[in-house]
């Protein structure tokens, strides 16, 4: 009696691979074509992700010196209100992740990543953005600084940076320690190192570092 697992020698035609796909093809599209049918069992209701209402809010903040308001979808970032509802461009979005420091802006005086922040998370905050330090005719003394010592090639990440630079001044004198300096009173003469420390949140492709040092030294009146 033949060995029926022997199939080397069979008269019935082989398992073949067109055989085995052709098969699996209609087992696979049986189901989905019968979804559409008469005879299918109806659609779930449930909606799409996408289908869902946003839920939103109103927000109400001084952006500038200017008080905006705004009705938002609660997951809208503080970064996407500025830039996508208020068109206040100036302020960039690199990662989105919080890693770059494109984003910064300063809340109630604190430098922060827009980026990692709720739009609802402020109502009534204070924020300032590159466009609220000085304008083209009268620039922030940060600005003009950039400007004089080259604190940057492409630009994408200098209004971070000038806003981060500003805060950083502003936390050295009101005596916020940081990693280089846990205190500052035992310190005489802040250097480029500690500057470095503290901007070392905002990042520059283009590698323009000792010149930011250099405007941020300028400004700060060469105490750095
Ligand atoms: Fe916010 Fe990079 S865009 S930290
Ligand atoms: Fe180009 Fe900083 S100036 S990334």
């Amino acid at each position: 009696m033949k060995d029926p697992t022997d199939m080397r020698n069979t008269c019935e035609p082989a398992l073949s691979r067109r055989i085995f796909m052709a098969a699996g093809a209609a087992s696979v599209a049986g189901p989905v074509l019968a979804a559409g049918s008469q005879n299918a069992p109806a659609a779930s209701t449930a909606q799409p992700a996408s289908a869902v209402e946003p839920v939103t809010a109103r927000i109400s903040f001084q952006v500038n010196g200017v008080a905006r308001e705004l009705e938002l979808d609660t997951r809208v970032t503080l970064l996407d209100a500025l830039r996508e509802h208020l068109r206040l461009t100036g302020t960039k979005k690199g990662c989105d992740h919080g890693q770059c420091g494109a984003c910064t802006v300063m809340v109630e005086g604190r430098r922060i990543n827009s980026c990692l922040t709720l739009a609802v998370m402020h109502e009534g905050d204070a924020i300032t953005t590159i466009e609220g330090l000085g304008t083209p005719d009268r620039l922030h003394p940060m600005q003009a600084a950039f400007v004089k010592h080259d604190g940057y090639q492409c630009g994408y990440c200098t209004p971070g940076q000038i806003c981060s630079a500003v805060a950083v001044l502003e936390e050295i004198r009101a005596g916020v320690p940081s990693h280089v300096t846990p205190d500052l009173a035992q310190v005489p003469k802040l250097d480029a190192d500690e500057l470095r420390e503290r901007m070392s949140g905002n990042i520059c492709r283009c590698g323009a570092y000792s010149n930011i040092v250099d405007a941020m030294t300028e400004v700060a009146g060469g105490a750095a």
